[in-house]
């Protein structure tokens, strides 16, 4: 049975629910959130009519959206994700999050806070978490990720959790800086680090 609440230090993730609403409408109504997300903000109505597609998950939970917690507080922070990367399209394939197996799709990380707690390492550790648990629990063999060109924060996030440039690439129906991370980097990454 696969464990879908996870922690750090810090922070729980557990799987995001329409009860999010709330932090959902703080992030993407904020213009300053949605500059590297695609660049248009939601409106209230629209995040509202997606929650429900936010809360699709597959391979057995293993595929969707976690809710980022803190854990002293309870507050809500933000969210981080594994899902199947789009290349053509320029938003997630939810057709695509369906069923018991992996989506036979690139599965990318990625994450979003609410504008009040950047600056704290929260995506960093929401992330290195994640990563540990598709690498740990899951048969996922590698990890993707894209920016958009100047989201030095979020580069700097995919660096902090080991993953690698793999210079220019199309996704999001776009060219686009990619970043990756394979299972042996991964393994190879904690290894090491365990030697420290
Ligand atoms: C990107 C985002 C998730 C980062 O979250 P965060 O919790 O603030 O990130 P962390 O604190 O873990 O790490 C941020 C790192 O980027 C660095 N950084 C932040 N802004 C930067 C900038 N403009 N230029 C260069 N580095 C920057 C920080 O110094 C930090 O690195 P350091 O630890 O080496 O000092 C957050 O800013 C966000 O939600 N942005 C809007 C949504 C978004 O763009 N998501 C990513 C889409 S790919």
């Amino acid at each position: 049975m696969l464990t879908l609440t996870l922690e750090t230090e810090r922070l729980l993730l557990r799987p995001v629910e329409e009860r999010d609403l709330d932090v959902a409408i703080e992030m993407f109504t904020d213009p300053d959130v949605m500059q590297f997300l695609g660049g248009e903000t939601m409106s209230i109505a629209e995040v509202r009519e997606e929650m429900p597609t936010y809360t699709k998950r597959c391979a057995v939970g293993a595929i969707g959206i976690w809710c980022i917690e803190d854990r002293s507080s309870q507050e809500k922070l933000g969210s981080v994700f594994l899902l199947p990367l789009p290349i053509e399209k320029d938003d997630t394939d939810w057709d695509l999050v369906v069923g018991d197996q992996l989506p036979n799709a690139e599965i990318e990380i990625g994450y979003s806070l609410r504008k009040s707690v950047w600056g704290k390492g929260v995506a960093t550790e929401a992330g290195k978490r994640l990563l540990q648990f598709a690498f740990d629990e899951t048969a996922l063999e590698e990890i993707v990720a894209v920016i958009d060109e100047g989201n030095l924060a979020s580069q700097r996030v995919l660096e902090k959790i080991g993953l690698v440039s793999v210079g220019q690439r199309y996704a999001y129906d776009a060219e686009c800086p990619g970043f990756a991370i394979t299972r042996p980097q991964w393994l190879e990454r904690n290894r090491s680090k365990s030697h420290v």
